[in-house]
């Protein structure tokens, strides 16, 4: 019998309980032996409900009990978390987690620490809640070399963003109504300034070159500048506007940003809408793939991390595979990638950027006095010196 140890009964928390309770049958087949919970740790109390049992308020309990083989951390945030973890795995206990702020500060060193224990360091939740992208970048796609990937990684941005696009509304009105929903934060710019898929990006871009791509050197442009004058110019042309998070991997390194873009029916992310995520990798190999699901979600993550445990139990004895960051990624300078885009633009700069930018098509009387452009792939830096040339309105990249 492998005995569990959660740390923190919130949402997720009190998810991984159910799950791995309400599953056991299968979550034991799956094991190779069954999971008992052996400890819940939580500052508050829970007076009759069967946690109770295994409730723990103290974390010297989990740590120094030799017969906890497994950690699961779902508190967020840094602070404990960061301490509990690096105890877990020093003491020679597995750790599975959903926390990718952990994750994307310290997931070098914990991965580190992990190996040098022989233990596991998992966190399939981190990115992509319910979405199984992790372990298939690590496990099913080990063959391919990965181009692309370029994803919606955010749930409250992309339910934000949809109903702007259905009804016309203001970013404002849809984020006070994610507020109320309960999909946004009161502070909500984790989400809509976009560090939140800053983050997961980071660490999908890590698993692939194996080295840290640092979230603090992805460029990263959130919504909050989207207006219904750009959903009307989307819709002209039959397009959409997505917070996309996307990585490209070259041989002079990876190209990694987090922003706001145009997508024509042609991307499959063009159909992932609501609070649905959606991850697109092109393998050499395998060609385009699409994960889409839940990004989060009681179930949907408690699912992910439950899926983790159960790797942790089945792997007790053998070597452990854990993923490693060593060194830092390359990261080729914003300036020099290229990009599509659309431009809004004051009609009389209109023709200056005929001139200076390859403008595939216009669009015209969305508003007075401006006009739209495409444009296909340009420098970014270049993009940047035409936009304060020609007094832009608005640039926003296009897929
Ligand atoms: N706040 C995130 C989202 C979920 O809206 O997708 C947790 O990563």
């Amino acid at each position: 019998m492998a005995k569990v140890a959660i740390l923190g009964y919130g949402t997720v928390g009190s998810g991984v309980y159910d799950v791995l309770t309400k599953n056991s049958a299968r979550v034991s087949t799956s094991a190779g032996e069954a999971i008992e919970i052996k400890y819940v740790l939580d500052l508050r109390d829970f007076p009759g409900q069967p946690v109770e049992k295994v409730l723990v308020h103290d974390y010297e309990k989990i740590v120094s009990d030799p017969e906890v083989s497994v950690v699961v951390e779902v508190m967020g945030g840094l602070k404990p978390s960061y301490d509990f973890v690096k105890r877990a795995l020093e003491a020679g206990k597995s750790v599975c987690t959903s926390n990718k702020a952990l994750v994307a500060e310290y997931g070098p060193e914990l991965l580190k620490t992990a190996a040098e224990h022989n233990v596991l360091f998992l966190f399939e939740a981190a990115v992509g809640g319910g979405i199984p992208i992790i372990r298939p970048l690590r496990d099913c796609l080990s063959a391919d070399r990965i181009d692309r990937i370029a994803g919606i990684l955010n749930g409250t941005t992309n339910y934000i963003l949809t109903r702007m696009e259905r009804e016309g509304s203001t970013y404002g009105e849809m984020l006070k109504d994610a507020q109320s929903l309960g999909y946004a934060e009161r502070d909500p710019s984790a989400d809509v300034d976009g560090w939140d898929a800053c983050r997961k990006i980071a660490i999908l871009a890590s698993i692939v070159t194996g080295k840290q791509v640092r979230y603090q050197d992805v460029p990263t442009e959130g919504i909050a500048q989207i207006t219904r004058e750009d959903m009307r110019y989307a819709a002209e042309w039959d397009m959409k506007i997505k917070l996309i998070a996307a990585a490209d991997f070259a041989d002079d390194g990876v190209s990694c940003h987090v922003a706001p873009t145009m997508l024509g029916r042609d991307s499959q992310l063009y159909y992932v809408d609501d609070v649905i995520n959606g991850v697109h990798v092109h393998g050499d190999q395998v060609g385009n793939l699409l994960f889409t699901g839940a990004g989060a979600g009681k179930y949907p993550t408690a699912s992910a991390v439950a899926c983790d445990v159960v790797e942790c139990v089945r792997s007790a004895g053998l070597p452990k595979r854990n993923l490693s960051f060593a060194g830092k990624a390359a990261l080729v300078p914003e300036d020099e990638t290229t990009t599509a885009a659309f431009i809004r633009l004051p009609e009389e700069s209109l023709e200056e950027a005929r001139k200076c930018l390859p403008v595939l098509k216009e669009i015209h009387g969305v508003k007075p006095g401006e006009a739209g452009i495409a444009v296909s792939a340009v420098k970014v830096g270049d993009l940047k010196a035409a936009a304060e040339k020609l007094k832009t309105v608005k640039v926003l990249r296009m897929a």
